[in-house]
Order: C-alpha cells, then structure tokens, then sequence
C-alpha cells in the first residue's frame, strides 16, 4: 500500500509551466474586446494555482508576457500592466496566505520603477514560502535568458572569477534567471498552437509536451488533472534505451 503511494507520487511532475495562450481568441469568439479575454485568463491564473497546490505541484511557471509581446502596442501592453499591477494589489496577500513564494523571471528592467518596486514587494514578503514556487515569466524570452546569462558568464571570465574551462551546463544553469528551479518536467500550451514561442528554451531540452485545444480563460482544474494524466503516462527516456528492451 504504502508502496503504491509512494509510486503514484513519483509520477507527479515537480514542475509544470504554462504558455497560457487563447485569451484574444476567447474574447473575439464571444464579440468582447482583448482585455476582458485578459481578465478572464486572469481567474484561470487563480484556478491553475490552486490546482497545482492541491495536486502537490513544487513549481509553477506560467508565461504571462513574452518579450515579444511589447510589440502588440501601447494599448494592449498597457492593459496587460495593469491588470497585472491589479493583480498584484489584490491577490499578493493571498497567496502569501496559502504559502506560494513568487518569483519573476524575465526582463523585468523593461518595467516602469513603480512596478517593479511592486514585483521586488511581493518577491520579499513570499521569499519564505515552501507550499508553491510560482514563477511568472513578465517580458521573458528564451534567447533573451540565455544572453543574459552568456553575458554574466563572460564578465566573470574577463573580471578573472572563471576560466573557460569552467563553464559548465550547470555553472551557466546557475546563471539563467531561472537559478535554483529544477527544469520543468512538462510544458503546457493552451489554445491548439504548437509551438514554444521563445519560452524556456535550454530549461526545456527534456521536457515532455502537452498542447491542449482549449483557450487559457476556460482552463480550469480538470485541465490541469489532464496534464498530469496524460504526463504520468509518458515514458521518460532521457536518451537511454526504452525501458521495456533493456
Ligand atoms: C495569451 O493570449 C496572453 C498573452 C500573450 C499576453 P493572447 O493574447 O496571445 O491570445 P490569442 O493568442 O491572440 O488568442
Ligand atoms: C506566447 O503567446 C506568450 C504568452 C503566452 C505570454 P503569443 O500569443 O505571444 O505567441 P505567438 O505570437 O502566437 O507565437
Ligand atoms: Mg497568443
């Protein structure tokens, strides 16, 4: 029995992370404007947490503004800042409460001071939390992660802190802005696109793929029960032979 338990915890994936795409196609679909598809994927947020909480989920990282999402416009970008800033005023305390530490990843520098005085606020005040990491990747992109850290590196090189011959894949893991988080072991993209869109590029190398056809605002907790199904049923190889032949 305990045994048993013991397996059907082992296949809970440790990290999830989420493209949370669909929102403007929700809200043409329903003739409303961009922004409330953006609302309403904002609730789905609050769904997908609570979900990976119960199913003792360790990371979640969801995509919430890539760096190539400055280029929608003023309008769009500002919508999304705000309901952003919203949801930080509103919902911080909360997931304080439950345990969640947040974490944000991407960057961040593009960001007016005041909300980035408020993403560093919530970072401090949930630093200590265990239940949940929850990262959430503002103006990140893949590439733009790893140059950012190539750069590091190469300063430490040039300041004499390292020699080539020491940079290692988990030296130049240490230095992405993703430092500490093991890789996510499933990468989820909603609305029936297929494609990674600049999101989590070298932490992905090994990470199973699960596109869903549903838009982000009605993703709910059955969704995230179908993930982890249909992740517990993949077999992980890691370049090895399959298990069944050895
Ligand atoms: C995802 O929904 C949210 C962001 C990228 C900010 P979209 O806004 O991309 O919605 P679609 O893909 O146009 O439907
Ligand atoms: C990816 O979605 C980024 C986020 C979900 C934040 P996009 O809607 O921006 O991606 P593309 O343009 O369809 O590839
Ligand atoms: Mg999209």
């Amino acid at each position: 029995m305990s045994s048993l338990l013991a397996d059907k915890k082992a296949v809970v994936p440790t990290h999830v992370a989420i493209i949370m795409d669909g929102n403007g196609r929700w809200a043409s679909e329903r003739g409303l404007p961009r922004l409330a598809g953006h609302r309403a994927g904002a609730d789905a947020v609050a769904r997908c947490i609570k979900a990976a909480i119960q199913r003792g989920v360790s990371y979640l990282t969801l995509y919430a503004f890539s760096s190539e999402n400055w280029s929608r416009g003023p309008k769009e970008v500002s919508d999304l800042t705000g309901l952003l800033r919203y949801y930080l005023r509103h919902k911080v305390k909360e997931l304080h409460a439950e345990g969640v530490q947040l974490r944000f990843i991407g960057d961040l520098g593009r960001f007016d001071t005041s909300l980035r005085e408020e993403l560093e606020r919530a970072e401090a005040l949930t630093r200590n939390n265990k239940r949940l990491v929850l990262l959430l990747a503002l103006s990140y992109g893949g590439r733009g992660d790893i140059m950012q850290a190539v750069r590091r590196v190469a300063q430490e090189v040039r300041d004499g802190w390292l020699t080539p011959d020491q940079i290692s894949e988990e030296l130049f893991t240490n230095h992405l802005w993703t430092a500490g988080v093991p890789d996510p072991d499933v990468v989820v993209r909603t609305s029936g696109e297929y494609r990674l869109s600049n999101f989590l590029l070298w932490q992905s190398a090994y990470a199973e793929l699960v596109f869903l056809d549903t838009f982000w605002p009605d993703f709910n907790e059955g969704h995230f029960a179908t993930v982890l199904e249909l992740y517990a049923r993949r077999e992980r190889r890691f370049g090895a032979r399959p298990t069944a032949t050895v």
